[in-house]
C-alpha cells in the first residue's frame, strides 16, 4: 500500500500567517504539522510515501523533510497547479501509487488513535474504500456521514443541516479505481473536485466500509482548531498549561 499526504491550498483561513509559508509546516505544538500525517503513516507501517503539495512554499517542504530518510521512509513529491480541490490533488499521485491500493490523509488531520489493525483489515477487503468517523459537536464544518443499518448511506459535504454528528475525517483507503472515480468527476460548486464525490461512488458501489475512532482527532485549518490541535499534542505528550 502507498501512503498519499494532500497539503496543498492556500491556507487562507489561516492569513496572515500562511502569507509566508504553507498551511502544513506551521507549528503545531513542538512540530510542524506535516510531521503528524507523516507519523500517522509510520504508524500505519507505510514505508512509500507521496506528499502533494501547492501554492507558495514548495521548496520549504524539502527542507524540512528531505528524502524522508529520518522518519523510515521513501518521500516522493508532487505540485499541484491552482485550486482544483483534495481530489484534483489526489489524482497527481496516480502514476506514483503503481495499482496499489492507497491511504490517502489530508496534510492538517491529526489524530491521537492507533489505526494500524484498520489499515490490515482494509489489506485484507477485497476492494472498494473505507473512511474513518468521529463524533463531533460541529458537523456542519466537514463531511458528514449518515449511518443507515450499520452502512454509511451518503456523505454530504459541509451540510447546512447535518443529518448526523459524525464528521468523515481526512483519512480515506482506497482500492486503485479512486483515480478511475476521480476522472468522472466535476468541480463542486465551489469549484473544486472534492473527496466527498469520491467518497459516495464508493457508497453507490457499496464497496464502503467504515472504522470509527475512538480518541480525539481534529484538523488544523483555521485559528480556532490549530490551537486545539496543539493543545491536544501537548497534553498528550504530558505538558499542563
Ligand atoms: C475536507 C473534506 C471534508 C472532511 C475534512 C476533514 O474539508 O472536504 O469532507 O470532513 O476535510 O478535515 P476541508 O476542511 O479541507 O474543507
Amino acid at each position: 500500500m502507498k501512503g498519499i499526504i494532500l497539503a496543498g491550498g492556500l491556507g487562507s483561513r489561516l492569513f496572515p500567517c500562511t502569507k509566508v509559508t504553507n498551511k502544513h509546516l506551521l507549528p503545531v505544538f513542538n512540530k510542524p504539522m506535516i510531521y503528524y500525517p507523516i507519523l500517522t503513516m509510520v504508524n500505519a507501517g507505510l514505508k512509500d510515501i507521496m506528499i502533494v503539495t501547492g501554492g507558495g512554499s514548495a521548496e520549504d517542504f524539502i527542507k524540512i523533510l528531505g528524502d524522508g530518510g529520518e522518519f523510515g521512509l521513501k518521500i516522493s513529491y508532487a505540485y499541484q497547479e491552482g485550486e482544483g480541490g483534495i481530489a484534483d490533488a489526489l489524482r497527481l499521485s496516480e502514476s506514483f501509487a503503481q495499482g496499489e491500493k492507497i491511504f490517502v490523509v489530508l496534510g492538517d488531520n491529526i489524530l491521537d488513535d492507533d489505526i494500524s489493525e484498520d489499515i490490515n483489515d482494509f489489506e485484507k477487503q477485497e476492494r472498494g474504500a473505507k473512511i474513518f468517523l468521529k463524533e463531533v459537536t460541529d458537523p456542519e464544518r466537514f463531511g458528514v456521514a449518515e449511518i443507515r443499518d450499520g452502512k454509511v448511506s451518503g456523505i454530504v459535504e459541509k451540510p447546512k443541516n447535518p443529518k448526523s454528528n459524525f464528521a468523515v475525517c481526512g483519512l480515506y483507503l482506497y482500492d486503485n479505481s479512486a483515480f478511475e472515480i476521480i476522472k468522472t468527476l466535476k468541480p463542486s460548486g465551489r469549484g473544486e473536485l472534492e473527496i466527498t464525490d469520491v467518497n459516495n461512488v464508493f457508497i453507490e458501489r457499496g464497496d464502503m466500509t467504515y472504522a470509527v475512532l475512538d480518541g480525539w482527532w481534529t484538523d488544523a485549518g483555521t485559528f480556532e482548531s490549530l490551537l486545539k490541535a496543539s493543545n491536544l499534542v501537548a497534553k498528550k505528550e504530558g505538558f499542563i498549561f
